[in-house]
């Protein structure tokens, strides 16, 4: 795979749990500095799909491209895989024991093998780029949810990955705290940090995302421009998922 320019390559994967089909052929690509939007409805296999990518789960079928390396090869080393893929989950899963600054320099130091000053140094960075740097000191019980979902994202650019997952991110949080992390990840992706973000947020999806896949029952039924598809749907699948997302939003708002 030639194309420098693709960072992730994802061809025609399948994955089953017993007899459960949860992928049935996903395919698709994402290019340097682009966001990539996913959404669909619970249980269409989004997780799933994101964790197969991230070789925590193996795929049963198809092929994945992690900067033109093969993964889905028997003999690929996955901590090295792993390493150029940030995660960030919808419960944080910050080490609850360790500072802010710290959960982010201990990938660096254990991990990269960085000296201890310069993984500071780098994890200061990144907490000042997702406005935290008040907080480094702080443990995780002593920031909000949206502080601490701040902090995940600074602990996955610090490691300086390809491309960065977010699982619905904020997803767990109160609505009051979803702004401030939005507003994060827009800023990243305007600095062109590629990634795939696993969303509900139609604002941020319409804002930042290049394009938008939309899954359904472990295939991508639809896919484009993130305004078109919320906009003028096609599927009927999307058109119902869209209404309820929107209903549920008019809900909460009023
Ligand atoms: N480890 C697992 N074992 C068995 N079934 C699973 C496992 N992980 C996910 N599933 C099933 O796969 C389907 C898709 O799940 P998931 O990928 O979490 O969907 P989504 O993230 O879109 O809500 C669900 O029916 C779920 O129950
Ligand atoms: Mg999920």
């Amino acid at each position: 795979m030639p194309d420098d320019d693709i960072v992730l390559k994802v061809e025609d994967l399948y994955k089953s749990y017993g007899k459960i089909a949860v992928l049935k052929g996903i395919s698709f690509e994402v290019r340097r500095g682009e966001t990539k939007i996913i959404c669909g409805p619970s249980g269409s296999g989004k997780s799933t799909l994101l964790r197969c990518l991230n070789l925590l789960t193996r795929p049963d079928k198809g092929r994945i491209w992690l900067e033109g390396e093969d993964i889905t090869n028997r003999n690929v080393d996955i901590n090295k895989v792993r390493q150029k893929i940030g995660f960030v989950f919808q419960e944080f899963n910050l080490f609850n024991h360790l500072t802010a600054l710290k959960n982010v320099s201990i990938g660096l130091e254990v991990v990269k093998k960085m000296k201890k000053e310069e993984a500071h140094r780098i994890a200061l960075e990144m907490l000042k780029k997702v406005g935290l740097s008040e907080h480094a000191h702080k443990y995780p019980a002593e920031l909000s949810g949206g502080q601490k979902q701040r902090v995940a994202i600074a602990r996955a650019l610090a490691m300086n990955p390809a491309v960065i997952f977010y699982d619905e991110p904020t997803s767990a949080l109160d609505p009051q705290l979803i702004g401030e992390v939005l507003e994060v990840m827009k800023a990243l992706a305007r600095e062109k940090v590629t990634s795939v973000v696993v969303t509900h947020e139609m604002g941020f999806a319409q804002t930042v995302g290049d394009e938008l896949l939309f899954m359904c029952d472990g295939k991508i039924v639809e896919r484009g421009p993130p305004m078109e598809i919320i906009r003028k749907p096609k599927c009927e699948e999307t058109k119902k998922f869209f209404q309820r997302i929107h209903e549920l939003y008019a809900r909460e708002t009023r």
